[in-house]
């Protein structure tokens, strides 16, 4: 698979470094840019881009729906049309301004268009800057269901630009530090819960640099990777649960009070310290009100459980910590403990 260069800010901006890449990527432009992105961050974000990067000045711009909705498979259709229409060949490259969903429709199109063509991310949320934009993961929905279409491709250059963070609302750059807690724990950073979150000068390299070192040992998914899933077992289920209701739950919500049940859940299979637990659980609840689930629909998040491909009958298979720093992939957890750890941390 393609490497990918992940640009970082340096002695000067990502972006920058992205110009001058693009430069020596296509001296002589032949290559046509195509910039995918969505409606915010054409307002948002385009000016930036194109101002620090001139070379995608006489890119063509595909605007894709905000959010999840850009992940079905009759918009992609319309790119694939649109891209087509436009003559784009399989020189062209796609460069992909936008959170987790552009990011990962966009990949998909170039994954799939004239089968695959070279591809950028641009990732414009914390989310998608230390995980979704990193690691080649593309993916569309079917039927509702997350991510069930997709394949492996990496990007050729991930650029990561936290000026585009500023443009972000409070609860998005909330959602990015649940992920960037993900990390803390899993490489177990000491005294992760007095780390100040916004000093992303540090943060920043620190969790790309982990999520790199990942993905280059099992680009594919098949062992060491399942660790990124953890607190995202139940979190997914949460954050589908919630879709539709008066009260939506943001993914990075989810997978943070995803995180509270998993870490409950070690203390019970693994051993894991129950301080590490009850640490987690303060910082958690000074930030989001815990939901209080009754046993009804408790069921349901498991009903939505059976569609996630990481279950086997009554039995679901977790991330779990034997300590801080010690993941443990594919632990079986059976209904019961999943009933149990949702009801108890509600409460203690
Ligand atoms: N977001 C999890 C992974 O990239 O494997």
């Amino acid at each position: 698979m393609t490497k990918t260069q992940i640009l970082l800010p340096r002695r000067q901006s990502s972006l920058k470094s992205l110009d001058k890449k693009l430069k020596t990527l296509n001296p002589d432009h032949r290559r046509k840019y195509f910039i995918l992105t969505d409606a915010n961050i054409l307002e948002h974000c385009l000016p930036t881009l194109i101002y620090n990067v001139p070379e995608l000045e006489s890119a063509d711009f595909l605007e894709l729906p905000v959010g999840e909705a850009c992940k079905d498979l009759s918009i992609i259709h319309e790119v694939w049309g649109s891209l087509l229409e436009s003559g784009a060949d399989r020189s062209s490259v796609i460069v992909n301004l936008g959170g987790g969903c552009v990011c990962d429709a966009g990949g998909f199109v170039a994954a799939t268009y004239k089968r695959g063509i070279d591809f950028i991310n641009v990732p414009t949320s914390l989310t998608a800057m230390i995980d979704a934009a990193i690691g080649g993961k593309t993916a569309i929905n079917l039927d509702g269901v997350k991510n069930q279409i997709g394949c492996f491709r990496n990007p050729i250059i991930t650029c990561i630009e936290p000026a585009f963070l500023e443009t972000l609302p409070e609860n998005e750059i909330r959602s990015g530090e649940y992920e960037m807690v993900k990390t803390l724990l899993l490489t177990g950073r000491e005294n992760w819960q007095n780390q100040n979150l916004s000093d992303l000068e540090d943060l920043l390299p620190y969790c790309v640099n982990f999520k790199q070192s990942v993905v280059k040992e099992d680009p594919e998914d098949h062992g060491l990777r399942k660790m990124l899933n953890f607190g995202h077992t139940i979190g997914h289920a949460l954050e589908a649960y919630y879709i539709g209701q008066q009260k939506e739950m943001s993914h990075g919500e989810a997978v943070g009070i995803g995180i509270l049940y998993a870490l409950y859940l070690s203390t019970k299979k693994l051993g894991l310290d129950h301080a590490c637990y009850s640490q987690y659980r303060s910082w958690l609840t000074k930030r989001i009100a815990l939901p209080h689930l009754t046993l009804k629909e408790i069921e349901q998040l498991l009903e939505l459980m059976r569609n996630d491909k990481k279950r086997a009958d009554n039995e679901t298979l977790f991330v779990l910590l034997q300590a801080p720093g010690v993941p443990v992939i594919d632990v079986s957890v059976n209904d019961n403990e999943i009933r149990d750890a949702i009801l108890t941390s509600a409460n203690k």
